[in-house]
């Protein structure tokens, strides 16, 4: 085992995971665990800048954390956790909003996005704006060399840095790491059924992996295909199409996956069929995922008790850096 160390998180803002979470950033997740010391945590306290219900909150938690045990996550390998099970990411986060300048704040993708789609700035609340302060506090705590993610949250890791730095230059002392971003090149983007933006769920382009069955047919049933074939006997095209996209990424029948994108090419093939052969691979390629899943959510004792070890096991080390930032800035009582 390398002697290296990450930390990743995942927002529970919605009900359950899509193939995005998944080929960007989870499965990468899950092959560290066998190399590195990992950290990872349902985000818990930053689901609360978008959902304000209590009910739907504790639902989305519930799924989530079972959604990324189900995938892989083996708790003998990494130390898993909710982020509200330890206190010292709100410590973190107070301090280092310190370190970061406002004008730096605004120009953070998240904030402006909500700008661009029409809200004003009397809409945003400040647990938003704040965001990248509060994931700069989950990754710095646990002074990792990297943080595996999507691409989309490139910017979130760079301030992270960009805030590490501040801080110990402010000292002139090497308290916190600079962590590196790891993205990957391939699948650090996954696009939406739409073909055109990413896969995200609050833009109702995802393909999920435990919804129900009719559901995740649907999703699959109104993905965008080559938006010049008109006729299943039009040569249509296959690179960036969403559905071959989504081949490639799940489909382990290669020879299946080869013949349908020459049939594509030639139009001697209908995007139904296309799409069916599309859900029967999602339905092979998450089974065993979806057995872990419901073996989980009939045995909520083990569940309730990974989350309590790894809590305990990440206030360990959380702690011994937020004792360490207190005494560097001078809160020493
Ligand atoms: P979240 O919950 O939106 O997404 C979880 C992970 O999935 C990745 N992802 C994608 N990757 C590729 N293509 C897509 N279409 C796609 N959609 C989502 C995300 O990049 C992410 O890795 N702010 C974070 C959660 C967080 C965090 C942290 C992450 C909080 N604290 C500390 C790392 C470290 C978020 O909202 O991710």
């Amino acid at each position: 085992m390398e002697n290296k160390r990450v930390v990743s998180g995942i927002n529970p803002s919605g009900s359950s995971l899509h193939i995005g979470n998944y080929f960007g950033a989870i499965k990468h997740q899950i092959g560290l665990q066998e190399k590195m010391e990992t950290y990872y945590f349902v985000a818990d306290l930053h689901a609360l800048t978008t959902v304000k219900d209590k009910e739907t909150l504790q639902e989305n938690i519930k799924n989530v954390v079972l959604d990324y045990l189900a995938l892989g996550l083996n708790p003998d390998r990494c130390v898993f956790f909710r982020q509200s099970d330890v206190p010292q990411h709100s410590q973190m986060a107070v301090v280092l909003g310190n370190y970061v300048t406002y004008s730096h704040m605004k120009r953070m993708h998240a904030f402006k996005d909500k700008l661009q789609k029409g809200e004003n700035e009397e809409s945003i609340n400040m647990g938003l704006f704040n965001y990248p302060i509060l994931m700069a506090a989950d990754i710095l705590l646990y002074k990792p060399d990297g943080v595996p993610v999507g691409e989309d949250q490139r910017q979130h890791v760079e301030i992270a840095r960009d805030i590490a730095d501040s801080f110990n230059k402010a000292y002139k002392k090497e308290v916190l790491v600079l962590p590196e971003p790891m993205i990957s090149t391939e699948t650090g983007k996954i696009i939406g059924t739409d073909g055109t933006r990413k896969m995200s769920k609050s833009l109702g382009n995802v393909i999920e992996i435990f919804a129900d069955e009719e559901i995740i047919k649907k999703q699959i049933m109104g993905c965008f295909t080559d938006p010049n074939r008109l006729k299943a006997t039009d040569p249509g095209t296959v690179e960036g199409n969403p559905v071959f996209v989504f081949h490639d990424l799940f489909n382990e029948d290669k020879a299946e996956v080869e013949d349908l994108k020459n049939r594509y090419r030639e139009g001697r093939v209908g995007d139904v069929e296309v799409k069916e052969k599309l859900f029967a691979a999602h339905q092979r390629y998450f089974e065993a995922a979806k057995k872990k899943r419901e073996e989980l959510t009939r045995n909520p004792e083990l569940v309730q008790k990974i989350l309590r070890d790894g809590a305990n096991k990440a206030i360990k080390l959380a702690s011994a850096t937020i004792n360490e930032v207190y005494e560097t800035v001078g809160i020493v009582n």
